[in-house]
Protein backbone atom coordinates (compact mmCIF):
# COMPACT_ATOMS: atom_id res chain seq x y z
CA UNK A 1 0.00 0.00 0.00
CA UNK A 2 1.52 3.56 -0.64
CA UNK A 3 1.75 5.69 1.89
CA UNK A 4 0.02 8.56 0.26
CA UNK A 5 -3.25 6.43 -0.10
CA UNK A 6 -2.92 5.82 3.88
CA UNK A 7 -2.28 8.92 4.79
CA UNK A 8 -5.13 10.22 2.57
CA UNK A 9 -7.66 7.70 4.26
CA UNK A 10 -6.36 8.78 7.49
CA UNK A 11 -6.77 12.64 6.96
CA UNK A 12 -10.43 12.11 5.26
CA UNK A 13 -10.86 10.24 8.86
CA UNK A 14 -10.58 13.09 10.83
CA UNK A 15 -13.46 15.08 8.34
CA UNK A 16 -16.23 12.47 9.26
CA UNK A 17 -19.56 13.85 9.78
CA UNK A 18 -20.45 11.25 12.30
CA UNK A 19 -22.69 12.67 15.18
CA UNK A 20 -25.24 10.20 15.46
CA UNK A 21 -22.63 6.94 15.66
CA UNK A 22 -19.76 9.22 16.44
CA UNK A 23 -18.03 6.03 14.02
CA UNK A 24 -16.11 7.64 11.93
CA UNK A 25 -14.33 6.42 9.20
CA UNK A 26 -11.82 7.36 6.23
CA UNK A 27 -11.45 5.97 2.66
CA UNK A 28 -9.01 6.75 0.13
CA UNK A 29 -9.27 5.26 -3.28
CA UNK A 30 -6.60 5.48 -6.10
CA UNK A 31 -7.14 5.53 -9.76
CA UNK A 32 -5.04 3.67 -12.32
CA UNK A 33 -3.29 7.00 -13.54
CA UNK A 34 -2.43 7.31 -9.44
CA UNK A 35 -4.70 9.86 -8.38
CA UNK A 36 -6.20 9.74 -5.09
CA UNK A 37 -9.43 10.41 -3.80
CA UNK A 38 -10.55 10.89 -0.35
CA UNK A 39 -13.93 10.68 1.47
CA UNK A 40 -15.00 10.30 4.49
CA UNK A 41 -18.75 9.15 6.02
CA UNK A 42 -21.61 11.51 5.93
CA UNK A 43 -24.42 11.12 8.06
CA UNK A 44 -27.68 12.57 8.01
CA UNK A 45 -30.32 12.99 10.84
CA UNK A 46 -32.15 11.07 8.79
CA UNK A 47 -29.86 7.84 9.57
CA UNK A 48 -30.87 6.25 6.46
CA UNK A 49 -29.34 8.98 3.63
CA UNK A 50 -26.03 8.26 5.47
CA UNK A 51 -23.13 7.82 2.71
CA UNK A 52 -20.15 5.72 3.63
CA UNK A 53 -16.39 7.11 3.56
CA UNK A 54 -15.96 4.53 0.51
CA UNK A 55 -19.06 5.37 -1.78
CA UNK A 56 -17.93 9.57 -0.99
CA UNK A 57 -14.46 8.79 -2.38
CA UNK A 58 -16.08 6.64 -5.09
CA UNK A 59 -18.62 9.46 -6.07
CA UNK A 60 -15.92 11.87 -5.92
CA UNK A 61 -13.74 10.05 -8.37
CA UNK A 62 -16.26 9.66 -11.04
CA UNK A 63 -17.03 13.33 -10.83
CA UNK A 64 -13.78 14.12 -11.41
CA UNK A 65 -13.63 11.93 -14.33
CA UNK A 66 -11.59 8.66 -13.57
CA UNK A 67 -12.92 5.54 -14.64
CA UNK A 68 -10.10 3.01 -13.70
CA UNK A 69 -9.39 2.11 -10.14
CA UNK A 70 -6.41 0.09 -8.61
CA UNK A 71 -7.01 -0.16 -4.77
CA UNK A 72 -8.94 1.64 -2.04
CA UNK A 73 -7.56 2.08 1.77
CA UNK A 74 -10.42 2.15 4.80
CA UNK A 75 -9.68 3.68 8.10
CA UNK A 76 -11.19 3.11 11.19
CA UNK A 77 -10.79 3.31 15.22
CA UNK A 78 -11.28 -0.07 15.78
CA UNK A 79 -9.81 -3.07 17.81
CA UNK A 80 -9.83 -4.79 14.04
CA UNK A 81 -10.20 -3.21 10.47
CA UNK A 82 -13.88 -2.59 9.48
CA UNK A 83 -15.60 -4.51 6.28
CA UNK A 84 -17.40 -2.12 4.07
CA UNK A 85 -20.94 -2.62 4.03
CA UNK A 86 -23.47 -4.48 1.39
CA UNK A 87 -23.78 -0.57 -0.57
CA UNK A 88 -20.33 0.40 -1.07
CA UNK A 89 -19.51 -3.67 -2.25
CA UNK A 90 -22.32 -3.13 -4.89
CA UNK A 91 -20.71 0.40 -5.98
CA UNK A 92 -17.07 -0.83 -6.01
CA UNK A 93 -17.79 -4.40 -7.86
CA UNK A 94 -19.43 -1.83 -10.46
CA UNK A 95 -16.80 0.87 -10.98
CA UNK A 96 -13.83 -0.93 -9.37
CA UNK A 97 -13.93 -5.05 -9.60
CA UNK A 98 -10.12 -5.60 -9.71
CA UNK A 99 -9.44 -2.87 -6.74
CA UNK A 100 -7.65 -4.31 -3.78
CA UNK A 101 -9.39 -3.47 -0.63
CA UNK A 102 -7.33 -2.66 2.28
CA UNK A 103 -9.20 -2.26 5.65
CA UNK A 104 -6.82 -0.86 8.28
CA UNK A 105 -7.35 0.87 11.87
CA UNK A 106 -5.41 2.99 13.73
CA UNK A 107 -2.75 0.56 15.30
CA UNK A 108 -2.08 -0.28 11.70
CA UNK A 109 -3.39 -3.99 11.52
CA UNK A 110 -4.49 -4.35 7.85
CA UNK A 111 -6.66 -7.00 6.25
CA UNK A 112 -6.67 -7.30 2.19
CA UNK A 113 -9.12 -8.28 -0.06
CA UNK A 114 -10.12 -7.96 -3.43
CA UNK A 115 -13.96 -6.33 -4.78
CA UNK A 116 -14.07 -9.98 -6.71
CA UNK A 117 -13.56 -11.34 -3.17
CA UNK A 118 -15.97 -9.85 -2.16
CA UNK A 119 -18.54 -9.74 -3.83
CA UNK A 120 -19.25 -13.63 -5.20
CA UNK A 121 -21.91 -14.05 -7.44
CA UNK A 122 -22.51 -10.22 -7.99
CA UNK A 123 -25.27 -8.66 -9.66
CA UNK A 124 -24.14 -5.94 -12.21
CA UNK A 125 -25.06 -4.73 -15.62
CA UNK A 126 -24.11 -8.01 -17.55
CA UNK A 127 -27.57 -9.08 -15.56
CA UNK A 128 -29.87 -6.55 -17.02
CA UNK A 129 -31.80 -7.38 -20.54
CA UNK A 130 -30.50 -5.86 -23.50
CA UNK A 131 -31.56 -1.85 -23.96
CA UNK A 132 -34.25 -1.32 -26.73
CA UNK A 133 -33.70 1.45 -28.55
N1 LIG B 1 -19.53 3.41 7.52
C1 LIG B 1 -18.64 3.73 6.55
O1 LIG B 1 -18.43 4.90 6.25
N2 LIG B 1 -17.97 2.72 5.95
C2 LIG B 1 -18.04 1.41 6.32
O2 LIG B 1 -17.35 0.59 5.76
C3 LIG B 1 -18.96 1.01 7.39
C4 LIG B 1 -19.89 2.06 7.88
C5 LIG B 1 -20.19 4.51 8.24
C6 LIG B 1 -21.63 4.77 7.93
C7 LIG B 1 -22.11 5.42 9.21
O3 LIG B 1 -21.82 6.80 9.16
C8 LIG B 1 -21.26 4.80 10.29
O4 LIG B 1 -20.14 4.25 9.63
C9 LIG B 1 -21.96 3.73 11.11
O5 LIG B 1 -22.51 2.77 10.29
Amino acid sequence: MTDRLLAAARAARTQAFAPYSQFAVGAALESADGQIFPGCNVESASYGLTICAERNALFRAICDGARSFVRIVVVTDTETPTPPCGACRQLLWEFAPEAEVLLVNLRGDMVQYTVRELMPGAFDRHQLPPRRH
